[in-house]
Formats: structure tokens, C-alpha cells, sequence
């Protein structure tokens, strides 16, 4: 197992549930996201990817995009000295132009320090959108082509690939939803091709280590054959 991806939904339901603020399961959210990364460095899994944050929820309400910011740069403040002792590297995907100039900051400075970390790739994405990556990534290669840096027929699936922001990470072979939601939600629509999808039906601040361990169960025990016999 190289690389499990997920979409830590249902926060706002966790939240609602308890007759507390949305912000509320955001926060409990973030515990949940100490315990999956606790449980992959125990799977030996060299890739998270963690859906923070979509192009869409730039919709939402100002305060609850506030409080998802304050509670993203907390845990950046707070984990990524014992990420980096644990030789993790983080890695951020998305339109990450569009966030706050104190998250940027943070992201920049972090990924920086921990670039030649190689136990566990953190992949956090953030203000991200799979339509906006393929779109960007066609932009790149229509710039390339115009340009005459490329011709047509040099555009493979390979190449594509290349010109996502995703290019020197494997694709998932595990896709896992809380929430109970069966939707992908814009979440990388190119590279979960040949993923295994999980859909787990507890609420993300509800996840646990063992609710990861029991995701990778059920992933091995399905017959992966990439369309062929
Ligand atoms: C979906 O729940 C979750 C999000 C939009 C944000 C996920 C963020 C975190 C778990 C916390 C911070 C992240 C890190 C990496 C520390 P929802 O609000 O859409 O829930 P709902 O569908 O029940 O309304």
C-alpha cells in the first residue's frame, strides 16, 4: 500500500449532532487527522493525502473558512517539528495562491525544511479542485505546444500526468469517504482512475486508527486488475 487518499467529510454534521458550532467538528476534525497519520506511519504507507480544503469552499461562510484557516496554520505550527523529526515531507496541492498570505507562508516555509524527508509524503490539499488541475494542466500543454516545445502526438497519458500537480506522486490505491456520501466531490478525478474506493459511514471527527486499519482490511481483500483480466 503506497498511497491512501481521503475525504474527511461529515464535520458539520459531527457538529450539528451535538447542538455545536461547524467549527467545532472542524476542530475534533484535526484530532482526526493526528490519528490517521499515527496509523499510516504504523502501515508503512508512503503517501497521505488529506482533502483540507475544496475550490467550493471558498462558498462557504467567511467565519467557518477563518476558522478552517486558523485551525490549518495551529496544526502546521504545532505538528511540523515532530513531522520533520519523524522525517515526514509535506507537500501542498491546489490553487494555493488563493489562500491567506500567513497559511502560504507556513506551507511554503514547511515544505521547504522537509523536501528531503522520505519516510512519509503528507499531501494536504488545499483549495483544491481536480477540474482546475486538468484545466491547468491543459493550459500548460497548450502553452507548450504553442510555444513548439511540444508537437500533438507527444501527448500521452504519461505526459499529462506530468502537468498535474500531482506529477512525482503515485496515483491512490486506496480511496477512503467518511460520512456514508458515495460522491468523489471534485477530489482527483484523473489520478483515482484505478483506485479502490472505501466509504466509510462514521463521521470524519468519529475516525480512528483502527477505522484506517479496517479500510486497508477491506482493500486487501478486493481483486485489483486495472481492466484486465
Ligand atoms: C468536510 O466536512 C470537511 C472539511 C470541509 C474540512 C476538513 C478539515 C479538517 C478535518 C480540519 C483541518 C485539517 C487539517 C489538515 C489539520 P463538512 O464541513 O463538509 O461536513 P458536513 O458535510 O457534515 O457539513
Amino acid at each position: 500500500m503506497q498511497h491512501i487518499a481521503i475525504i474527511m467529510d461529515g464535520n458539520g454534521r459531527w457538529a450539528k449532532e451535538r447542538g455545536l458550532p461547524r467549527a467545532e467538528g472542524h476542530r475534533a476534525g484535526a484530532e482526526s487527522v493526528r490519528e490517521v497519520m499515527e496509523a499510516c506511519k504504523g502501515l508503512d504507507v508512503k503517501y497521505l493525502t488529506l482533502y483540507a480544503f475544496s475550490s467550493e469552499n471558498w462558498n462557504r461562510p467567511e467565519a467557518e473558512i477563518e476558522a478552517l484557516m486558523t485551525l490549518l496554520e495551529r496544526f502546521l505550527d504545532e505538528k511540523m517539528e515532530e513531522l520533520d523529526k519523524q522525517n515526514v515531507r509535506l507537500q501542498a496541492i491546489g490553487q494555493l495562491d488563493r489562500l491567506p498570505a500567513s497559511t502560504r507562508e507556513r506551507l511554503e516555509r514547511i515544505q521547504e525544511h522537509t523536501k528531503d524527508n522520505d519516510s512519509m509524503t503528507l499531501v494536504l490539499a488545499l483549495s483544491y479542485g481536480a477540474r482546475e488541475e486538468i484545466t491547468a494542466a491543459a493550459r500548460s500543454i497548450a502553452e507548450a505546444a504553442v510555444s513548439g516545445k511540444i508537437s500533438p502526438e507527444d501527448i500521452t497519458c504519461d505526459l499529462f500526468a506530468k502537468h498535474l500537480y500531482t506529477a512525482d506522486i503515485p496515483d491512490p490505491d486506496l480511496l477512503i469517504r467518511t460520512s456514508g456520501e458515495m460522491r468523489i466531490s471534485n477530489f482527483l478525478l484523473w489520478q483515482i482512475s484505478y483506485s479502490e474506493i472505501v466509504i466509510v459511514k462514521k463521521m470524519w471527527p468519529d475516525f480512528r486508527q483502527g477505522d484506517l486499519i479496517a479500510a486497508v482490511e477491506e482493500y486487501k481483500s478486493r481483486d485489483r486488475r486495472f481492466g484486465a483480466l
